[in-house]
């Protein structure tokens, strides 16, 4: 890769400055026939600054976008487009990773060749604790990154990352820090936070095995204890607001194909208003395109839900408080601003993109 290795003699921000001279972005979707990698399509094919340079593919590999994503297939550029095994990547600006978790680290060496910036999405490098990688992702543990990925969040991480290498959150760790983040950045509660997590069959990924008729009509839990995103949880809020919480977090499997909601119960410090907690919720979230708090909900339907985010980037945030407690809700598209909205969200602030390019902010209901 000629330009690259000229532009290690650069200064990081200009060498890895995705954006040349005005032209389209050269993107490759790195596992892009499974669920998270078929919405970095869906969304990129409306991207004005783009161009989907490769899509790589396992088992799929050889087959037609439309053939393994027919949802995209009546799409004009759509036509040409063929996913190709991994191994003829070629030299892009932008990698987005949506492999399985544990199946980076392997790659990781091969596209980091040929891309100039990795936007991964798999869980894999977002813990930074070694003790807590080989707890929660012990085949990651095996493969120590090559480099350093950065934890980025758009609306909180407190600058675009100059790292090659960026991991973007977990979709039900995202979905709680949106939900939490206000109530720690301003010191409002005790450490101790209560969170119950709902989430689609597509949290899963194409691989799950789960039947569609055992899930259908049912509601179930899927983790009391021990779920990845909890560790990932309590680093985020950590880096970002410097608190220390004690998280107890469950999570549930919802008979929906898309969608995450969160409930937080929390208690408040001694002299905290109600005042003080829809403050600490503006000021958090001002000027943030995706993150929308509803204000004075009052019916059912004026409380963050399923309906009025799944298929767009938004997460809705609300809060309740009552009695020195405040409940917080959160709700998002995991798919969307849990995955493939928010990595795109975060090139878009990478490429100098206005942050909301090919960001849909409108949900797809009924
Ligand atoms: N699903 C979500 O809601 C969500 C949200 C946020 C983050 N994530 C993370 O995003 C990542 C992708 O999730 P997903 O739901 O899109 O998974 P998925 O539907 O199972 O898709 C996985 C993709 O990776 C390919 N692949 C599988 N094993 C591979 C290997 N060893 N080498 C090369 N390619 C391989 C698959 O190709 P073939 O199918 O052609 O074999 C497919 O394209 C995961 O790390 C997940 O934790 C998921």
């Amino acid at each position: 890769m000629a330009d690259h290795d000229h532009d290690h003699d650069q200064s990081q921000s200009q060498s890895h400055d995705p954006r040349r001279g005005g032209r389209k972005v050269r993107v490759a979707v790195v596992g892009a026939s499974g669920y998270t990698g078929g919405e970095v399509i869906r969304l990129l094919l409306e991207h004005p600054g783009v161009e989907l340079a490769f899509l790589s593919a396992e088992r799929n590999a050889g087959a037609t976008l439309g053939s393994v994503h027919p949802w995209l297939r009546n799409h004009p550029a759509a036509a040409g487009l063929k996913f190709r095994p991994l191994a003829e990547l070629e030299e892009v600006d932008i990698a987005f990773g949506c492999l399985p978790t544990g199946a980076l680290p392997e790659h990781l060496p091969l596209i980091a060749e040929r891309a100039r910036r990795v936007l991964n999405l798999g869980g894999d490098f977002r813990l930074r604790d070694q003790a807590e990688v080989e707890a929660y992702y012990p085949k990651t543990a095996k493969n120590p990154p090559i480099e350093d990925f950065a934890y980025y969040v758009p609306e909180l991480s407190p600058s675009v990352p100059e790292s090659r290498f960026i991991s973007l959150p977990g979709c039900m760790a995202v979905t709680t820090i949106y939900a939490l983040y206000p109530l720690f950045a301003a010191s409002l509660i005790d450490p101790r936070v209560v969170v119950d997590a709902k989430t689609g069959s597509t949290g899963g990924g194409r691989g799950s095995g789960e039947p569609p008729a055992e899930r259908s009509g049912n509601f179930r839990v899927h983790k009391l204890y021990g779920h990845r995103h909890a560790p990932e949880i309590g680093q985020a809020i950590a880096e970002f607001t410097g608190a220390t919480m004690d998280l107890r977090f469950s999570t549930h499997s919802l008979d929906v194909a898309r969608g995450i909601m969160v409930t937080a119960y929390t208690d408040l410090l001694p002299g905290v208003s109600p005042l003080d907690v829809k403050r600490a919720y503006a000021k958090a979230y001002v000027g943030k395109p995706f993150v929308r708090v509803r204000t004075a909900p009052k019916a059912p339907q004026d409380f963050p839900m399923l309906k009025a985010v799944v298929g767009s980037n938004v997460a809705e945030v609300a809060i309740a408080v009552r009695d020195g407690q405040c409940v917080a809700v959160a709700a998002l598209d995991n798919l969307v601003k849990g995955a493939a909205g928010q990595a795109i969200q975060a090139m878009n602030l990478i490429c100098g993109f206005d942050e909301t390019a090919g960001l849909p902010t409108t949900a797809v209901s009924p």
